[in-house]
C-alpha cells in the first residue's frame, strides 16, 4: 500500500488554479488531483496503512482539503464560463442604433415597361398575349405571311440567316401565322418579343422589340382597326388630343396596308429634329390580313374578316420617355436605368 503522498498546500492548489484561463486546463489540475490517480486520491488510499487514530486525523485533514479544491475547481469554471460568455457577447454584440444598409432596389428596363404596359392594355380588351420561338423556319417568316422565295419584300428584311436554312425571325408576324394554326376564329391575340435585323447604326440596333397584334372576327373593318389603334396610341402618350393619322403603305400580309404616324410628341407637331421637320412620326405598320394568309391559315374568309398590326417597341419608349439614342437601352449603364426605378 503507499503512503500518503506529500501534499502541496491548498493554498498552492489555489495558485495554481487562478492561473488557468480555460475550461480544458482547469479539467486538467481537477484529474491531477481529483481524479482517479490524482494526489488527493491517492493520499487517502494511503490511509489504509495508518494506524486508526492517525487514519482518523489525517482522513479529516485530506476530507477538508479536497472539498477546498473542489471548491477552488468549481468557483474557477464559473469564472471562466463568464469570461468566455463576456467575450462572446463583446465580439457578437450588434449596435442596433447604427444605420441600417439599404437594400440595393432594382427595377424593369424601360423597354420591359413598355411591354407590360402594352401587354396590360391590350389583355383588358380580351387579347390573348401570345409567344413564339425567336428561332424560326422559313415557312412562318415568309412564306406563310404571303412572301414567297423571290418575292422583293424579303429584301426589305435584311435577315440573319443560319446554316440549316432557319432564320432569327426578323418581325413578329410569324406568331400570326402560329396562333392561327392552333385557334379559331373569333380570336385577339398580341405577341411581343425580340426580332433581329442585320442593321445597325444611329437608329437601327441588330435586335429590338415588336409588339404584333392579330384580330379576326365577323365584320372586323379598318374602322375597327383604326379606332383600335388610335385609342391606344392616345392612352400610351397620354394624350386623348394626339393626332393621329394612317398613310396607305405596303405590306405582303395586309391589304389594304397602312403605317400609322402620330403628330410628333417631342415638338407638339411644331418641327424639330426628331420628327425631321414634319411634326408627323411614324410608330406602327398595320392593315386588313390579306386574303393569302388566311387562305393559308384554312380562315373562313365568307365569315371572317380580320386585321393585324406591329409595333417597335424601342422606338415607342424613347418617344414616350423623350430618349434621343437608341443605343442607351442596350449599354446597361446604371446612370440610365435608374432613371426608370
Ligand atoms: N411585320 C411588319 C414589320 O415588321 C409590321 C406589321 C405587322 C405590318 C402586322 C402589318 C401588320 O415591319
Amino acid at each position: 500500500m503507499e503512503n500518503a503522498a506529500p501534499l502541496a498546500s491548498v493554498a498552492e492548489v489555489a495558485e495554481a488554479i487562478a492561473r488557468v484561463d480555460t475550461i480544458v486546463d482547469l479539467e486538467q489540475l481537477r484529474v491531477q488531483w481529483l481524479g482517479k490517480k490524482g494526489h488527493l486520491t491517492r493520499a487517502m488510499q494511503g490511509l489504509a496503512g495508518l494506524d486508526p487514530e492517525q487514519r482518523r486525523a489525517r482522513g479529516a485533514e485530506l476530507n477538508q482539503q479536497k472539498n477546498a479544491i473542489q471548491d477552488l475547481l468549481e468557483q474557477r469554471r464559473a469564472e471562466i464560463d463568464q469570461q468566455v460568455l463576456e467575450r462572446r457577447l463583446a465580439s457578437e454584440s450588434i449596435d442596433v442604433t447604427l444605420p441600417g444598409r439599404n437594400a440595393v432596389q432594382g427595377a424593369l428596363h424601360p423597354v420591359r415597361q413598355t411591354l407590360d404596359w402594352i401587354e396590360d392594355y391590350f389583355a383588358r380588351l380580351g387579347f390573348d398575349v401570345a409567344d413564339g420561338p425567336e428561332l424560326e423556319d422559313d415557312f412562318h417568316n415568309f412564306t406563310a405571311l404571303n412572301i414567297p422565295e423571290d418575292h422583293p419584300a424579303r429584301a426589305m428584311h435584311d435577315t440573319f440567316y443560319l446554316e440549316d436554312g432557319r432564320v432569327l425571325r426578323t418581325h413578329t408576324s410569324p406568331v400570326q401565322v402560329r396562333y392561327l394554326a392552333e385557334h379559331q376564329a373569333p380570336l385577339r391575340m398580341i405577341a411581343t418579343g425580340r426580332v433581329y435585323r442585320r442593321d445597325s447604326d444611329l437608329t437601327h440596333t441588330p435586335m429590338f422589340h415588336q409588339v404584333e397584334g392579330l384580330y379576326l372576327d365577323e365584320g372586323a373593318s379598318f374602322a375597327d382597326l383604326r379606332g383600335l389603334l388610335a385609342d391606344f396610341l392616345q392612352e400610351f402618350f397620354g394624350s386623348s388630343s394626339l393626332p393621329v393619322r394612317f398613310r396607305p403603305s405596303y405590306f405582303p400580309f395586309t391589304e389594304p396596308s397602312a403605317e400609322v404616324d402620330v403628330g410628333c410628341v417631342i415638338c407638339n407637331g411644331e418641327g424639330c429634329r426628331v420628327c425631321k421637320n414634319t411634326g408627323w412620326l411614324e410608330v406602327l405598320g398595320c392593315g386588313m390580313v390579306h386574303p393569302a394568309v388566311l387562305e393559308m391559315a384554312k380562315v373562313d374568309q365568307e365569315q371572317f374578316t380580320g386585321f393585324a398590326f406591329g409595333l417597335g417597341v424601342e422606338r415607342l419608349t424613347m418617344l414616350r420617355y423623350g430618349i434621343h439614342d437608341l443605343r442607351l437601352f442596350f449599354e446597361n449603364d446604371l446612370r440610365f436605368l435608374r432613371q426608370f426605378a
